[in-house]
């Protein structure tokens, strides 16, 4: 006697009914990882003059932020610039105020063009002036103050998409109350040597300003690192560590002439060219890239870079740290590939 074959039509609305739907037919269950994502680059010749343009539409006044969002084409219906990273360019007048306010999401600031401005973070006054990297870290109250001459424009980077993902976003408009406690930046100038303190029970550094000048200044000095350029980490002091939890800085020279090892990581990054220029191999595209212009490195390509003519340096801020600690981070280093 033969079994009675099921009414598949049947199954599948009871299974739609419980909300139940088999893996077997799912198109993303069980098949290779996609292709990497193309890079993507912004060049800065391009867009300035469209970024000016958001100086007669938009006032901070009105809509907290003058700020366009660098979004490339592969991450348009998310309005994001890499799978965690969310990177913007923000515009302030001299004269002009950002009010305070503070949200859940890290942030940092790198100083693309301009000088003169403050941002305060926590009631910690920090100046901004190109090249400079200030971080408003998770709650942190910030707001930034122009009074400067010229307007001024920065990267602005957060780890907002990660945040929507995982469901922590939170956002409160100032003025800020019951500022914590800081310890000045002044506390932390002697090198090999810190506070001893109870604020390493903070997720980031105690310091929020790192100056352009001491930065070019130790990578200029620093040892090749893995893949032949010179890398700096800006980390917290306390810990060694990256100087916010989900977001990892560092500052790249490549010396005159340099090429580097090829490299390919888990961890994506987006950098901007703070001095030189030179060209990137990112997957099967080569980037040409020149002072102020910001490119993507996503995740899995393989990636080679070159200094054109002089030194180059590059601001670099990756999700590389946050993938390390939940296991997830893989580099490989030399014959990849491509
Ligand atoms: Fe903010």
């Amino acid at each position: 006697m033969s079994a009675v074959r099921p009414d598949i039509s049947e199954i599948r609305k009871a299974w739609k009914d419980a909300n139940l739907a088999p893996l077997w037919e799912n198109a993303k269950a069980h098949r290779p990882a996609p292709p990497p994502e193309p890079a993507y680059l912004w060049s800065w010749h391009k867009i300035r003059p469209l970024l000016t343009a958001a100086i007669d539409i938009a006032s901070p006044e009105v809509v907290e932020r003058r700020v366009l969002q660098l979004v490339p084409p592969t991450h348009q219906d998310e309005q994001r610039t890499s799978r965690t990273l969310a990177a913007n360019i923000q515009i302030l007048l001299p004269g002009e105020k950002a009010r305070p306010h503070r949200h859940t999401m890290n942030a940092l600031r790198f100083v693309l063009e301009g000088s003169g401005a403050t941002t305060i973070v926590d009631g910690k006054p920090c100046p901004m002036a190109e090249g400079d990297l200030i971080l408003t870290p998770a709650w942190t109250w910030h707001e930034h103050i122009h009074e400067g001459e010229l307007p001024i424009l920065w990267l602005d980077a957060l780890d907002v998409p990660l945040q929507q993902y995982v469901g922590t976003g939170a956002f409160e408009a100032g003025p800020a109350a019951q500022l914590p406690e800081t310890i000045a930046d002044a506390a932390f100038a002697v090198a090999n040597v810190v506070p001893d303190t109870d604020y390493t029970t903070k997720e980031y550094s105690p310091v929020f300003r790192y100056p352009y000048a001491a930065a070019a200044a130790a990578v200029a000095v620093a040892p090749p690192a893995r893949d032949g350029s010179r890398r700096v980490r800006y980390v917290n002091p306390l810990t060694g560590g990256s100087g916010m939890a989900m977001m990892d800085c560092f500052l790249v020279q490549l010396d005159a002439g340099a090429v580097t090892l090829p490299f390919r990581t888990t961890a994506s990054s987006v950098c901007c060219v703070v001095e030189g220029s030179g060209e990137s191999q990112v997957g099967g595209d080569t980037i040409r890239w020149n002072k102020r212009d910001i490119f993507t490195l996503p995740q899995g390509n393989r990636i080679v870079h070159k200094s054109s003519g002089g030194t180059a340096r590059l601001f670099q801020v990756s999700d590389r740290d946050l993938y390390a600690r939940l296991g997830l981070l893989r580099e490989e280093y030399g014959n990849i590939a491509a």
